[in-house]
């Protein structure tokens, strides 16, 4: 029996056997392995290694040693019964300095960890660049650069050539969105430069990058039914006063529709250009890119977590910046830094992010409207907590509970028509959390970062039975 509840605790609920079920992790994150077989460093070995980079000084030298653990993580999400992978290539990897020959080390590491997928009937989805750019490149000036779009379409040949025969969906990039206005305005993603001009270049040229990236994948894949995608991550607004509006639209063009302006509708938003004019007048925009940028992709991966809540500054009291992220002085926000983001209501994750499964039903509602004809997948949503291992066990309720209201917030969203094809959770393990280091958890499984021992917390077995059973299961005690 369905009972539709306000709090997105529904029981009852079924997903098709059809909807993809997984998770999902990225190369950073959980490798470790830094330096062996040949790999290079990238912007993020170099902005770890850097000081007050990141919190406690960690950094992914090590993290969940899954260079070397590969098949008994492959046991891992079979036992957990993963019907889909969402994984990560490390571009160093593959060309340690961004350019040039492929390194046969790297290119065969995924290409056992693909079989590893198919082996055990599990899909293997793959990810072009989840932020590890080479540090070569940055050296020659980075995403800000036009050419960094150009060595990144080279690598997606060769890794399309060379997996493109068992790979099932390519997504060029993760998040762009953090990878520009992050990695380049505010300074608290790798590499850490603080700087408009260089967020904004940098913005258009990971775009350039995914539409010349796909040009390439569609030549070399040899799989007839590939499918090809991009990630990214949504900023699901709200306002609290009259000059909400404002600050809505702001952001929505910075945050949202700089990216799928330009992949979905061809053009860059006419706003986003008049905010930011004081900063560029855009002409690194060459004619063609958005061509190149525009094509068809079968779907649109959606990653969400939380929600912000905005206005305009009024200039008089303390400006509030608590965007979810990490503050670190620089702005995320080019041109439209006298937008305040104000604390969130709880209850709140262990990242001070807010818990609002309405506002994914909304986030997908809205999307499905804005595109219709464009297929969904939910590529990363999850949650960190301060879990506690006693005895062998994880009892983590908060997170059952987070995922169990959004998945309830997924299938309402396809309830009212929207075209949701699966829902990956991030993440599979506990890992590198960026500039946070070790200190947050998203994990199904825990990872003892001593002994690397994995340990399947009970949201890890909770999400077994929904994949086993289809249907949502309720809270576990
Ligand atoms: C997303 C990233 C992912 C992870 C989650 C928590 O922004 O894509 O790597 O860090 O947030």
């Amino acid at each position: 029996m369905i009972n539709g509840s306000a709090d997105y605790r529904d029981s009852g609920l079924e997903f098709p056997a059809d909807f993809l079920l997984g998770s999902a992790t990225a190369a950073y994150q959980i490798e470790g392995a830094f330096q062996e077989d040949g790999r290079g460093p990238s912007i993020w070995d170099t902005f770890s290694h850097t000081a007050g980079r990141t919190l406690d000084a960690d950094t992914g030298d090590v993290a969940d040693d899954h260079y070397h653990r590969v098949n008994s993580d492959l046991d891992l999400m079979k036992r957990l019964g993963l019907e889909a992978y969402r994984f990560s290539i490390a571009w160093t990897r593959i060309q340690p300095s961004g350019s040039g020959k492929p390194l046969e080390a790297g290119l065969s590491f995924y290409s056992r960890l693909v079989d590893g997928l198919l082996d055990r009937g599990i899909k293997p989805i793959a990810t072009l660049y989840h932020w590890d750019l080479p540090q070569e490149l940055e050296d020659k000036g980075g995403w800000p650069e036009r050419d960094t779009a150009l060595r990144f379409a080279e690598y997606a040949s060769i890794v399309g050539d060379a997996l493109g025969d068992r790979v099932a969906v390519w997504t060029t990039m993760n998040e762009p969105w953090c990878a520009a206005f992050l990695g380049y305005g505010s300074g608290g993603h790798a590499p850490g430069r603080t700087s408009d001009l260089a967020a904004l270049r940098a913005a258009h040229h990971l775009n350039l990058g995914h539409g010349l990236a796909l040009q390439e994948l569609r030549h070399v894949v040899t799989k007839p039914d590939a499918q090809y995608s991009i990630t990214l991550n949504f900023h699901a607004l709200r306002g609290e006063d009259n000059s909400s509006p404002e600050a809505i639209r702001r952001i929505d063009a910075l945050g949202n529709r700089s990216f799928t302006g330009p992949l979905l509708h061809g053009e860059y938003p006419i706003d986003l250009l008049q905010d930011t004019h004081a900063i560029t007048d855009w002409s690194f925009v060459q004619p063609g890119d958005l061509e190149t940028i525009h094509q068809p992709i079968d779907f649109l991966g959606v990653n969400f977590y939380s929600t912000a809540t905005v206005r305009m500054w009024d200039g008089k009291s303390d400006k509030l910046t608590n965007d979810g992220h990490r503050d670190v002085g620089g702005s995320a926000w080019p041109g439209s830094r006298n937008v305040e983001f104000l604390p969130q209501p709880g209850p709140l994750t262990a990242m001070g992010w807010n818990i609002a499964p309405e506002a994914l039903e909304e986030l997908l509602v809205s999307l499905s409207q804005e595109f219709p004809k464009l297929p969904l997948v939910i590529t990363e949503n999850g949650a960190a907590f301060d879990d506690v291992e006693v005895e062998g066990r994880v009892h983590d309720q908060k997170r059952v509970d987070y995922l169990r209201r959004h998945f309830t917030a997924a299938h309402r969203a396809r309830a009212r028509g929207v075209d949701l094809r699966g829902y990956l959770v991030w993440s599979l393990l506990d890992n590198f959390e960026w500039s946070y280091g070790y200190s947050k958890r998203f994990g199904l499984v825990r990872v003892n970062y001593e002994t690397q021992e994995r340990t399947v917390k009970d949201s890890g077995l909770w999400f077994a039975e929904l994949i086993e059973t289809r249907r949502i299961p309720e809270g576990r005690e």
